[in-house]
């Protein structure tokens, strides 16, 4: 470790408080905080308790103070409809401010909650702000999810508005959101007050006033409206991620750690100045699109890139160089499927030789395991360091890193780098002692957690205690397993949980289950994800079916694809369901979900001691192989 970075880590460490002091200079307080942590009431812990500030204040209207007004702040750039555009930071402002008016005028109050489902448009970002403008709480989903999963969010956050677009566009089809929309709000109890809908140009749709009402009219006697003060501890958003269960956990984010820690990230982590141009290819709809396309960018003052479009398909596997080239980016943050799915298509790379990339200094990628293979590609294709790096909706910023903006450090391939100052990782082994270095265990991380991470679940606090807090004291668990190696590089292995990544996308295998459950003819099932070469992971479904049913196989198991797409959505990415006779078990009963998961990976595995019945194992591979499931690794 060189010196620099050691010396950096170790006060964040040692001190934290005065660390995060210092950084917390860096952002507009309306009432700079006298009080940096408190640690009264553990897991509760509170960063910056006295401040008084704003998240659109900090992201918009700082800059603006400072002369920076006609900077730009936002490009947009769609490849699906050819659409195209540039907001300045002054024009971004009168954009937010004057929605915000419409949200006011719509009655909207600090605390009150707002929905937002949109694709990937400006108004979506305007739409985020505008609701931090007036100190109401977004929750952005994801446009993927099914009604079902929108109303589940409406239901948990009570929300008082639902902001939406007519439609959004997937290579090759076109997604209407009213209907699914229109099914949320009818198959949620809670009821929204007002939904305001973004018409897009040749996709306008029919509104049933007066609960219905287009942007435009919300904005017919919109007012530009100001930043209200809010106290560092009240909520900036809600962002749901996959549980254990089908119920979604609400992660909350407070507004001043927040600030700090997402603005101090943009030159220490990414080494990302104000004047430079910076690209984030998510969605809003999850922690990296949050985090990443929308608020520290905007808190650096630099500015960033909304990409409506997809790494192949739109129109081709050179999308992604073009919009290097064409806007000067010099960083650019994605999922390693990302770049598989280009490799896949392009694999010499000869779109890549078209354009000029000479200003792109770096790639991180995260959101799932990079694999050497990818890595290696992206160096040798790019000729600039490719780094990645870890981190969860919980902590909305990477708790391991390069921190290229500190100290480049050699790659290690397969390593997710070390410990971001901040976080102080350990690794806690089955019989609860500290693993020393290579040792295998369950990762964790030492409260407090540093600024920005989450301070609880929405309404949820002793779910927040027994499931992150509580199983080793005094430390946070963060679901993933894996080693810190000598150099202190942390290697993530796999989720403890029943979470997977599915291309970049959180998911829970419980939650799949749960709907396939619900089909009249299934007795009992399991979800796994197993390894696949371009997405990661993919979820297979095996299902036992009630005694006496007499339909047949495959029409089961369309229904059973039909209904998650359904519930959960198409970002499920569910598409094989196979029936079988029986599942392995434990003689008390536990489905082998992970002797199942190795089986399909075809990877070598133990006979558990404790299954019931071994020749079932043998049953599923063949069961597996009949259906041309069985892995290649
Ligand atoms: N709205 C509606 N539907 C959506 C959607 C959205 N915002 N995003 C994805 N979907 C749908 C897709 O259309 C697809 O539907 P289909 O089953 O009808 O084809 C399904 O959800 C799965 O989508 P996706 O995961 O995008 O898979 P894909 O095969 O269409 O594309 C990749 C593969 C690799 C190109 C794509 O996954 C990708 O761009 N990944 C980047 C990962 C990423 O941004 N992760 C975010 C966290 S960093
Ligand atoms: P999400 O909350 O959607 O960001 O997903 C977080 C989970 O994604 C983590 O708990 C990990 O399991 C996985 N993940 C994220 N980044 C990485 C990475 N760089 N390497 C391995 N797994 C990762």
């Amino acid at each position: 470790m060189s010196d620099k970075f050691r010396e950096i880590y170790s006060k964040s460490i040692k001190d934290p408080e005065n660390f995060w002091r210092e950084a917390s200079e860096n952002i507009f307080w309306f009432k700079k905080p006298s009080k940096i942590l408190n640690k009264s009431n553990p897991p509760f812990y509170k960063w910056y308790e006295d401040g008084v500030t704003n998240t659109c204040y900090n992201a918009l209207d700082l800059h603006i103070d400072q002369g920076k007004g006609n900077k730009n702040a936002l490009i947009y750039d769609s490849p699906i409809t050819g659409d195209k555009s540039k907001f300045t930071y002054e024009e971004l402002k009168s954009k937010v401010s004057k929605f915000a008016g419409a949200l006011v005028d719509l009655g909207v109050k600090k605390g009150d909650r707002v929905i937002i489902y949109m694709p990937m448009i400006p108004e979506a970002v305007v739409a985020m702000l505008g609701c931090a403008r007036i100190g109401a709480i977004h929750s952005v989903v994801f446009g993927g999810f099914a009604s079902n999963e929108l109303a589940s969010r409406i239901d948990d956050s009570k929300a008082k508005i639902l902001v939406t677009a007519s439609c959004g566009f997937e290579p090759g089809r076109t997604v209407e959101y009213k209907p699914l929309v229109d099914e949320a709000i009818k198959l949620a109890n809670h009821k929204v007050s007002k939904m305001i809908l973004f018409q897009r140009k040749g996709h306008e749709v029919k509104l049933n006033a007066p609960r219905e009402i287009s942007w435009d009219e919300a904005h017919s006697n919109a007012k530009n409206t100001d930043c209200v003060e809010m106290n560092s501890n009240e909520f900036a958003y809600i962002l749901y991620t996959s549980g254990t269960t089908g119920t979604p956990k609400g992660i909350v984010r407070d507004i001043g750690g927040h600030i700090v820690a997402l603005k101090w990230t943009m030159k220490n982590i990414y080494n990302i100045n104000e004047d430079d141009i910076w690209w984030s290819a998510s969605d809003i709809g999850w922690i990296v699109g949050h985090s990443y396309i929308v608020y520290a960018p905007l808190f650096k003052g630099c500015t960033t890139v909304l990409f409506e479009g997809k790494p192949v398909g739109t129109p081709d596997a050179g999308a992604f160089w073009k919009i290097i080239s064409d806007y000067n980016v010099k960083s650019l943050f994605t999922a390693p499927t990302a770049f598989r799915a280009i490799k896949k298509e392009d694999p010499d790379g000869k779109f890549f030789s078209k354009y000029d990339l000479s200003k792109f200094e770096s790639l991180f990628l995260a959101g799932e395991r990079a694999d050497p293979d990818t890595i290696k590609w992206a160096e040798n294709l790019l000729n600039v360091p490719v780094i990645d790096h870890w981190w969860q909706t919980e902590t909305s910023w990477a708790i391991s890193s390069n921190c290229t903006g500190i100290e480049m450090m050699k790659t290690k391939y397969g390593s997710a780098c070390k410990a971001v100052p901040g976080y102080d990782v350990k690794i806690i082994k089955s019989d609860q002692t500290l693993a020393k270095p290579n040792e295998m265990g369950d990762i964790v991380v030492k409260l407090p957690l540093p600024p920005g991470t989450f301070p609880t679940l929405w309404n949820a606090d002793q779910r927040y205690k027994e499931n992150y807090m509580s199983n080793y004291d005094g430390y946070y668990q963060t679901y993933d397993a894996g080693h810190i190696d000598e150099d202190g590089y942390i290697w993530i292995m796999s989720r403890t949980d029943d979470i997977i990544n599915v291309a970049g996308h959180r998911l829970s295998t419980g939650a799949i289950e749960e709907v396939l459950s619900e089909h009249q003819s299934v007795a009992e099932c399991a979800v796994l994800g197993i390894a696949d070469k371009l997405k990661g992971q993919l979820p297979i479904g095996l299902i036992v079916l009630k005694a006496g049913v007499d339909k047949d196989n495959e029409t089961i198991s369309k229904e059973c694809i039909q209904m998650v797409r359904d519930k959960i959505g198409p970002v499920a990415a569910f598409k094989v369901a196979i029936v079988i006779k029986r599942l392995p078990k434990t003689r008390s009963g536990k489905i082998l979900r992970g002797t199942i998961r190795k089986i399909a990976d075809n990877v070598e595995y133990k006979m558990p001691p404790t299954i019931d019945d071994p020749a079932i194992l043998d049953e599923i591979k063949q069961d597996l192989i009949e259906n041309k499931i069985l892995n290649n690794g």
